[in-house]
């Protein structure tokens, strides 16, 4: 599958500090999302880790500073430079952040980074002293105000044992920044809102005691992650999930139908889509008791009321306000997909439905892989065949980009 990362020219700078391992682990989860990444090693880092590692992972020549004392050496720094798409310096120790800020250029990765004409993104990772040490805050601060992009670092344990601010941020996260940083750059909804909404809603019926539905947020998440990559800003309106948010997406956590809508309803306001991918409970108790019912009361009755439906409402705002300019919604369907399908595009004033059939053991709730149906408003329908989900969020967005191209 072809992602934000597939094709691109990384050069990856790793300096001197135990985090190195992670930046082998980086390496290769980059290279298996398809990127080209050249590793560029400086001396103290080869203490820690050897470029054989980063060859065998990246199954590409790594440097080091012998080979910029080489027979190419005149104009390696300057090619690696060039040839890049983003170059990320983890784990980038205080030395190389120093230098980098005053423009020092003594080992080929500071004069790969001296003559890059890419954005530049460094993870740091130091003691938490010497992050907090004025000089190294100073630095940071002018690469910041430079344009570099600084991610992480973590509070967490370091390896003299103390716990503190500098430990370099988990792989995956970096990998979320350079996604992030990768889709401001060249991205087809940058500059556009999107909101999406995952999970399922929760109704509480007691204390402890809650209606829900086995909605997982797995395909809402996708969505926001793939909206990130192609450089929009996204607002991730989540019901219950333990799923991690993606870099980027401002998360806002809901519990109940009402909760969504009001949310919903607060971010969709300037938004430019909004992509209804949330289980949201069509009924809620009428009441829900504060305390915990208990047996000795008996067998409880439960009388449920309808929630209020969020894309109608949404329709509603639209129609006065003309926001969200283009409204995605979903299907979840356990017989006559789609015809069910079409009459919710017409009845809620989709511009586009996605149906699922979640009765279907590979698709729909809890899986990681999903089976769709495209319904638009001219009654277009394709049918798709099994998909991951990110393959399916990525499908979505080919199909919202020109629906927004298009809108007003
Ligand atoms: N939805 C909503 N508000 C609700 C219920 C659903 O906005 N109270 C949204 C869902 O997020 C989804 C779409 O409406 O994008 C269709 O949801 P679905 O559960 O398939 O349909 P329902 O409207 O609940 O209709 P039915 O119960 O007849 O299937």
């Amino acid at each position: 599958m072809a992602t934000i990362l597939s094709g691109k020219n990384i050069l990856l700078g790793v300096t001197g500090s135990i985090a190195c391992y992670k930046a082998a682990d980086l390496a290769s989860k980059l290279t298996q999302e398809g990127a080209n990444v050249t590793a560029i090693l400086t001396s103290a880092a080869t203490k820690f880790i050897t470029p054989l590692t980063f060859q065998s992972v990246t199954g590409k020549r790594a440097y080091t500073d012998e080979d910029l004392w080489g027979s190419e050496g005149h104009v390696q720094h300057v090619g690696l430079g060039h040839q890049t798409d983003l170059l990320v310096i983890a784990p980038a120790s205080a030395n190389t952040i120093a230098k980098l800020a005053h423009g020092l250029c003594d080992n080929l990765l500071t004069l790969a980074s001296l003559t890059a004409t890419s954005p530049i993104l460094i993870a740091p990772a130091m003691d938490s002293g010497m992050y907090t040490h004025p000089a190294t805050q100073a630095n940071v601060e002018i690469l910041k105000q430079r344009g570099v992009y600084i991610a992480g670092p973590a509070i967490g344990r370091m390896a003299s044992g103390l716990s503190g601010y500098g430990r370099m941020l988990e792989t995956t996260e970096i990998l979320g920044h350079i996604r992030l940083l990768l889709g401001r750059q060249d991205g087809k909804l940058k500059g556009k809102r999107l909101v999406v909404t995952a999970g399922g809603t929760s109704e509480p019926i007691d204390a402890v005691r809650t209606i829900t539905n086995r909605s997982s947020g797995k395909q809402g998440f996708a969505i926001a992650q793939a909206a990130i990559d192609q450089g929009a800003e996204v607002t991730l309106i989540s019901g219950t999930t333990n799923l991690i948010t993606p870099v980027g997406a401002a998360r806002i956590d809901v519990n109940t139908a009402q909760e969504m809508l009001t949310a919903v309803l607060e971010a969709v306001r300037d938004a430019d889509a909004l992509i209804m991918a949330a289980a949201v409970a069509d009924y809620r108790p009428e009441t829900a008791v504060e305390q915990k019912l208990s047996k000795d009361e008996g067998i409880p009755t439960i009388h449920l009321t309808l929630t209020a439906d969020i894309l109608a409402a949404v329709a509603h705002l639209r129609a006065h306000s003309g926001y969200p300019k283009v409204v995605v919604g979903f299907a979840a369907e356990s017989h006559d997909l789609i015809e069910r399908a079409r009459q919710k595009l017409i009845r809620k004033k989709l511009d586009l439905i996605i149906a699922n059939d979640i009765t279907a053991a590979d698709a729909g709730f809890g899986t990681d892989t999903n089976r769709v149906t495209i319904i638009d408003p001219s009654g277009n329908v394709q049918v798709f065949p099994l998909m991951t989900k990110e393959e399916v969020a990525n499908l979505i967005l080919q199909k919202l980009i020109p629906l927004l191209e298009a809108a007003p």
